[in-house]
């Protein structure tokens, strides 16, 4: 969908060359969300900018859907693609409906599809309605953020670039909006070019992550991929000494839980619980209710004496939901000191169990996966 090939910006300056970008290839397929990350100065806003020709390039093509952008109307171009920048850059006299059809208005659209598009996009940024009325300067921030992303958004382009578009937001409001603007993506399934400095962002937001450095392209991959195995200590330092860490976010529990383990009922005898436990090599077990939920447990010590299952179980501290990542499921075994946990369904049914052990388990060999894979 889009597709770089050999590019090259080399700017005249007062004090010689600058180098901006050298020899970057890469390619996004459509619907996918590529990040370009990377340190202040290493090329990400004027590899972006080359791709809606804001920048003339040096050398090499961009293609967008096999076709040469230089071979597009420049207007055509433009509309093809929304642009979405940290500055935003909202007319401050215009209303914000005004501001975010300035697209819609350009091709034509009627005063009424005008104002259902404004209106469904702030409804999708989760702003009320009665901001279209009201102009850039009495909203905060993160409002007229939304808005620049609606106005990008507004006629419908298949392709958005995007130049670290909430970095002006305090952290808390940017997580929001991340988790929104995700969302909207699983719908909207949109081709992007991201531009971030920030690791986290990177790793929560995109599917492929393009690490630059010095105006090169230094590792192309899936988060997971670049986290696992950094091609050198640039990229290494670069998404940091907790990257095992962050490899947990993008690993569901439902993909490393252990759903072979043994459960009773309440009314099954302690006797029962003690074989099964001996069976799984275990040393202890879920008590299920009728209907399949957790709603205790039996350690090795409570299987000695006689009686039901239900009448010795100790509550279970808590559970965790099997869509969580690795990472809610350590920090939920840290606050309840234990090394394991119940995993349940939406709807609160018993799964299986996550530990320790089954977490580095599953990173160590996803870890080996993605080496073969790198060998291949
Ligand atoms: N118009 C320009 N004229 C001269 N040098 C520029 C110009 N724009 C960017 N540069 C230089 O190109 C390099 C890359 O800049 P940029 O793409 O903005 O980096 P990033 O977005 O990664 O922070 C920097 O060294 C910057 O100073
Ligand atoms: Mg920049």
């Amino acid at each position: 969908m889009i597709r770089v090939e050999d590019l090259q910006k080399t700017f005249q300056t007062e004090r010689g060359e600058v180098r901006a970008v050298q020899d970057v290839n890469f390619e996004v397929p459509e619907g996918e969300l590529c990040i370009l990350l990377g340190p202040s100065g290493c090329g990400k806003t004027t590899t972006l900018k080359m791709v809606n020709r804001l920048i003339p390039r040096t050398s090499g093509k961009i293609y967008i859907n096999e076709r040469d952008t230089d071979e597009y109307d420049i207007v055509e171009l433009r509309r093809h693609i929304g642009y979405v920048i940290q500055q935003i850059g909202l007319f401050p006299n215009m209303t914000v409906e005004e501001n975010i059809c300035v697209v819609p208005k350009m091709l034509g659209w009627s005063k009424k599809q005008q104002h259902e598009r404004a209106a469904d996009l702030v409804n999708m940024v989760a702003l009320d309605q009665s901001v279209l009325s009201r102009y850039p300067k009495e909203l905060s921030g993160g409002q007229q953020q939304r808005v620049g992303l609606c106005r990008g958004l507004a006629g419908d382009p298949p392709v958005l670039l995007m130049d670290e578009p909430f970095g002006a937001i305090d952290p808390i409001n940017r997580e929001i909006i991340q988790d929104e603007f995700l969302k909207m993506q699983a719908d909207l399934k949109k081709t992007i070019l991201f531009v971030s400095h920030d690791i986290d962002e990177a790793v929560k937001m995109g599917d492929k992550i393009a690490i630059f450095r010095d105006g090169k392209l230094v590792q192309f991959g899936t988060p997971d991929n670049l986290l696992a195995h950094p091609v050198n200590d640039f990229v290494a330092d670069f998404v940091g000494g907790d990257r095992e860490l962050k490899r947990m976010r993008l690993i569901k529990i439902s993909e490393a839980l252990k759903r072979e383990v043994p459960t009773v009922s309440a009314t099954d005898t302690l006797d029962t619980a003690a074989k099964k436990v001996e069976q799984a090599g275990a040393n202890h077990i879920v008590v299920l209710d009728d209907d399949g939920r957790p709603e205790g447990v039996l350690t090795q010590g409570d299987l000695d004496s006689k009686g039901s299952c239900g009448d010795s179980a100790h509550p279970l501290r808590t559970t965790v939901q099997s869509i969580k990542d690795l990472r809610t499921a350590v920090s939920r075994m840290f606050t309840y000191n234990t090394d394991w946990l119940a995993v349940v369904d939406d709807d609160g049914k018993f799964v299986g169990e996550i530990s320790y052990r089954s977490i580095t388990e599953m990173l160590h060999a996803s870890r080996k996966r993605g080496e073969k894979k790198g060998a291949a």
